[in-house]
């Protein structure tokens, strides 16, 4: 596990290193012999700081990983101080909150998923009751709203006020042809200065999610992403989260893995799932998070999502743990976001610096 920020010639030799091991062993097949008894284990976004030591606790006690991980994600789920996720998440364009949330279960390989769930705060509990409680994968919008009723789920006002405020903010500078019209005196509002000073004022949109894998004492493997989508999106749209294969997946065989940042780039390399794959041929964690962003950045063909150098504009970060334990993170763009959450069972929860492919100068 890296203690500090590795360098793209690093990367470069590691995943020439796991591709060289992988040619001359042949598939890795990491199923081949059971692991040995791990710390039960959890990695997740920054964001889940709080989130990984709830699902250790979890684990400890008993849990099954993909409800520790559900537990975990309950703490970001409910603070309004996350404004990506759950409770006091941004909202679409029509300042309605939309939230997805997906789970997975590497123990027995079924999943469930919610997408464009509104007025309730723990999407990812009622993707846990999707996959136990139904024969199917993914409920939306007014279907999955109903579904959380009749499983007795509370509904509430998802936003809070200062994401009312940051909305309209956003909405009445968004553009100089429509009938809204900026208030100048809004900037100074101590919530849309606290939206600046975190996000900054450049590109008024981006992302955030948390995804959180969990690996219990047998190698056993569970996963889950809830968010609440990218700032401001149009009323219905799905991102990655929600999406078994590319906003989570994990094979009880092998490992988990998730991602958080731009949908959009993730859905396109089924990039969750891609981690895994190159996990099961032999790639550490963190060298299979960075091949698989490699295919993002090779399958970033429209100029509007690249910079004037040919690489992707948007950030994607993906976290994964293999069923030996073993942990990491990567992202397209370092930065001081950049970074992922780890507990392990006896030990407090850390961040760790994500590898990288790209730094802006
Ligand atoms: N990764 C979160 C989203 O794009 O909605």
């Amino acid at each position: 596990m890296p203690e500090n920020p590795i360098t793209r010639r690093d990367l470069i030799t590691t995943t020439a290193r796991a591709a060289a091991v992988a040619a001359a062993v042949g598939p890795a097949l990491a199923h081949a012999a059971p692991p040995p008894l791990v710390r039960p284990v959890a990695v997740s976004s920054m964001n889940g700081l709080g989130a990984v030591k709830v699902a250790v606790e979890r684990m400890v006690a008993g849990a099954p990983p993909v409800d520790a991980a559900v537990a975990g994600v309950a703490l970001p789920e409910a603070d309004p101080d996350d404004v990506t996720v759950g409770y006091g998440g941004l909202p679409n364009e029509e300042g309605v909150v939309q939230l997805d949330a997906a789970v997975m279960d590497g123990v027995t390989m079924r999943a469930g998923a919610v997408a464009a769930l509104e007025r309730i705060k723990h999407p990812a509990q009622v993707a846990l009751e999707v996959m136990r409680g139904t024969d199917r994968i993914l409920l939306v919008g007014d279907g999955a709203l109903r579904f959380a009723r009749a499983h007795g789920f509370p509904e509430e006002n998802l936003l809070t006020e200062r994401a009312r405020k940051i909305w309209l903010f956003w909405k009445e500078n968004a553009s100089q042809n429509d009938d809204w019209l900026p208030e100048p005196k809004e900037i100074d509002d101590p919530d849309i200065q606290w939206f600046i000073k975190k996000y900054g004022d450049v590109y008024f949109r981006p992302t955030g999610t948390i995804h959180l894998s969990a690996c219990g004492e047998g190698g056993q493997l569970g996963c889950c992403t809830t968010t609440s989508g990218l700032f401001f999106k149009l009323p219905g749209r799905v991102g990655d989260s929600p999406l078994v294969g590319a906003g989570l997946y994990c094979d009880g065989d092998v490992g988990s893995a998730g991602g958080t940042g731009h949908g959009e780039s993730n859905i396109i390399v089924a990039g969750a799932h891609t981690v895994v794959e190159f996990m099961r041929h032999g790639s550490s964690p963190e060298a299979a998070c960075v091949a698989t962003l490699e295919r993002v950045v090779r399958n970033t063909k429209l100029d509007y999502l690249r910079d004037a150098k040919g690489r992707p504009k948007n950030n994607l970060l993906l976290y994964a743990v293999n069923r030996a334990g073993e942990v990491g993170g990567a992202a397209i763009w370092a930065g001081e976001r950049c970074k992922y959450a780890v507990c392990r069972a006896g030990s407090e929860p850390r961040l760790f610096d994500c590898a990288y492919l790209f730094k802006k100068t």
